[in-house]
């Protein structure tokens, strides 16, 4: 009689970003050379939930996926099983606890492990599984970059491309037109998308959430540039930048998640008006940076990332993360990757070398 197969689940929670496809090709390809049955959960964990869907991966499904944005199993940010959101009778919204669900499914299919590729809360959410006795592994997923345990995230690169290449098309517009053009970026918490970006396109200002800013010391550097015969300014700002004694500017999308961070880069144009004379204009670059093909260091990444967690799996060593530390693909428990977000250095080299080349950090 032969030996049962082991059974491989992978999901991708959290939002989107380019380079899950890669991670998950790559998951693929080496489980199934190391004898793995490999089976995909859709929409995150509520794939794993009564009535989740789920089915078995091989070597076609994931061929041509390496340069596609999304997911294939699709994701979502908005399905936590330990506070899942539904509706009372009554219709007002409340959270249950569904999680005894995911681990009845994953009991009842035998699977000897699953990899979660998510952000922050997909990788919590793994240590709780974890906790309860699943074989989870979790790969770190986010444009944020702002994972303690790696020094990279898959994702980030990309979305630095597409600010940078954002910054450079505003450049020539506000150049033409002696505007003052502001480009809002995403980012969460920390300022990375905002910081490298503004670095790469050649920003004048750069606003991170990690040094408050006052709006007197921007419109000084847009009058300093003035009087040196530069008539446009570049200003890249991240969604959760604020000003000295402000607070970071939210919208409420009128959906379960309630409000999410973004609209500073126009709270920004307002309180310029009436202190400089250049026309003031605003992008704000949102989802663009998180759709779409990924750059060839993020499909790398992310391929590396895949392997080293099918590896872990083989291994049988759960309960951990895989990470980049330097130029080496690492791994690191659970309770060391989740809850510590990683925020720029407000006096690391990053900020002083763009600080040398005179950017203004509005402080
Ligand atoms: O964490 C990734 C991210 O894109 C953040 O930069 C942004 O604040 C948030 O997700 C947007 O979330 P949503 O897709 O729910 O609007």
């Amino acid at each position: 009689m032969g030996v049962a197969r082991k059974r491989l689940g992978v999901l991708t929670g959290g939002g989107d970003c380019p380079g899950l496809n890669a991670v998950i090709r790559a998951v693929v390809k080496s489980a199934l050379r190391d004898g793995w049955d490999v089976y995909g959960f859709e929409d995150s964990t509520d794939g794993l939930l009564r009535g989740g869907r789920h089915r078995e991966l091989v070597d076609a499904d994931v061929s041509g996926i390496l340069d596609r944005g999304g997911t294939i199993l699709g994701t979502s940010n908005s399905s936590n099983p330990f506070a899942f959101p539904e509706r009372d009778a009554a219709g007002r919204r409340r959270t249950t606890d569904r999680s005894a669900e995911v681990i009845e499914t994953a009991h009842a299919l035998q699977l000897d492990a699953l990899i979660a590729i998510g952000g922050d809360g997909t990788q919590s959410m793994s240590h709780r599984f974890f906790q309860r006795g699943l074989p989870m592994i979790g790969v770190p997923k986010t444009i944020d970059n702002d994972i303690a345990a790696t020094d990279l995230s898959f994702g980030y690169n990309t979305a630095v491309d597409v600010a940078t290449d954002a910054l450079d098309r505003l450049h020539s517009t506000a150049e033409a037109h002696r505007r003052i053009m502001i480009l809002e970026v995403m980012g969460r918490h920390a300022g990375w998308i905002a910081l490298s970006a503004g670095i790469a396109g050649g920003a004048d200002v750069i606003l991170i959430p990690e040094i408050p800013y006052r709006i007197e010391s921007v419109v000084a550097k847009i009058e300093q540039r003035t009087h040196a015969g530069k008539r446009f300014s570049l200003i890249v700002v991240a969604e959760g930048a604020y000003p000295v004694g402000g607070r970071v500017v939210t919208q409420d999308h009128g959906d379960s998640r309630g409000v999410r961070l973004g609209g500073i880069g126009h709270v920004l144009r307002r309180q310029l008006q009436g202190h400089v004379d250049a026309e003031t204009r605003v992008t704000v670059l949102g989802h663009l940076q998180r759709g779409g093909s990924p750059s060839s260091f993020d499909r790398v990444l992310a391929t590396r990332f895949g392997a080293a967690a099918a590896g872990l799996a083989t291994q049988n060593r759960f309960g951990r993360m895989v990470a980049l530390k330097g130029d080496r693909i690492v791994d690191v428990p659970f309770a060391e990757a989740v809850g510590r977000p990683k925020r720029v250095a407000v006096d690391g080299e990053l900020v002083r070398t763009a600080r040398s080349t005179g950017v203004n950090f509005g402080d």
